[in-house]
């Protein structure tokens, strides 16, 4: 079966081994242990940026806080993105929040099931709406993502640069060929999803496990080391951000909601921002809390730097515990501000570097407590 052209006989073999493959290899997942739109449309949301293992235990929890969409539908958005706390890419939460709403309304609480409408949702691209079209109703859409992508240029030896649009057309193509019209076309999808995540690997595929290797021209070439072409990655630029904690009397701690619009959107965070070119953190901390918050704050000690990479840009936080100066606390660059005891803190949504900052707080109480030698009488005073 070397040196094949896509013909009818072609399509029918590779189908036959890979929806045996399935039955056999395939990955046992929790969202597919029952066909339920809804669970299909959140673990392809849940899947978008995210690996497989990573989406597991979010999306069991979701689904237990969220069992349906009236639900998702009329909870409030800080619950929901308390539910993806840490799971990133918080756009996703806000879109599947705001979709819920738009199903309830115009589709009576269902997925709907056409390309359009489901395309017309908030987060649902050309990929997720062929996901949900082939797993949830069975109908015969290819979704292509990355790994699927791969598989399709390895198969048919595609040796051009896979991110120009010309050549992902011509991948969607051969993926549309490919997928079966008989209502298994999300088992087809959902194969070749573990195909290339356990067997079609980016490097070091295991072509004496595939099912597809006779038919596989890369392989016949020799070539499936090399193809897909690789593309060139950018640099990723590297900012830098303070973070100030702030204690009131009472050790309660000052965060800040973020806004509306933007990164990580309506997260909490602790006040600060980011570093404008050599600004020291302190300089920083001063300046972004008086435009923040209106406040001035009077650095005292760096208490700990948190690396945290981000789809863009890598971030160096570094947080500084601060002290009061003048000025009454306002809203001015934040939707809300709050005094919190720490123990609190779990009910707020926050992103993960922030998360990494509130796992200092407890360092930060216990140093208190050290210099104010008090020892352990004091020890849930700033918990409290
Ligand atoms: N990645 C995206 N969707 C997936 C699915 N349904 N199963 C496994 N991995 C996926």
């Amino acid at each position: 079966m070397s040196n094949i052209n896509p013909n009818r006989s072609f399509r029918k073999q590779i189908l036959t081994h890979i929806l045996d493959w399935y039955t056999n290899c395939g990955r046992s997942l929790p969202w597919r242990q029952k066909s339920d739109p809804y669970r299909v449309w959140l673990s392809e949301v849940m899947l978008q940026q995210t690996q497989v293992d990573t989406v597991i235990p979010y999306y069991l929890r979701f689904l237990s806080r969220f069992p349906d969409i009236k639900t998702l539908a009329e909870a409030p958005l800080g619950d929901v993105l308390k539910a993806w706390e840490n799971l990133g890419y918080y756009r996703r939460a806000h879109n599947l929040h705001q979709a819920a709403g738009v199903i309830m309304e115009r589709f009576s609480g269902r997925v709907p099931e056409t390309m359009d409408d489901l395309m017309a949702l908030p987060g649902v691209g050309s990929y997720t709406a062929a996901a949900i079209l082939s797993i949830a109703f069975g109908k015969a859409a290819a979704a292509v993502d990355s790994n699927i992508r791969r598989i399709i240029c390895r198969l048919f030896a595609i040796a051009e640069a896979p991110e120009e649009p010309a050549v992902q057309e011509r991948i969607a193509a051969y993926a549309q060929f490919l997928v079966p019209t008989d209502g298994r076309a999300g088992s087809f999808n959902q194969a070749l999803m573990d195909l290339g995540a356990t067997v079609c690997t980016a490097r070091s595929p295991r072509c004496d496990a595939c099912p597809i290797r006779h038919a596989c021209i890369a392989r016949a070439q020799g070539k499936q080391d090399v193809l897909p072409l690789k593309t060139k990655k950018r640099a990723v630029p590297q900012r830098r951000g303070v973070a100030g904690i702030l204690l009131d009397g009472e050790g309660r701690v000052l965060v800040v909601q973020r806004p509306k619009q933007g990164l990580l959107a309506s997260l909490w965070k602790f006040p600060g921002g980011m570093l404008e070119g050599d600004e020291s953190p302190e300089t920083g901390l001063q300046r972004t809390v008086k435009d923040e918050l209106g406040l001035h704050v009077k650095p005292e000690k760096s208490v700990a730097i948190i690396k945290h990479a981000y789809t863009h840009f890598r971030l160096i936080l570094h947080v500084w515990s601060c002290r009061h100066g003048d000025g009454s606390v306002q809203a001015l660059q934040c939707q809300q501000w709050k005094w919190v005891s720490p123990k609190n803190l779990s009910g707020l949504p926050f992103s993960k570097a922030d998360s990494m900052v509130i796992s200092t707080l407890p360092f930060l109480a216990k140093k208190k407590r050290n210099a104010a030698g008090c020892g352990k009488r004091h020890a849930g005073a700033t918990a409290s």
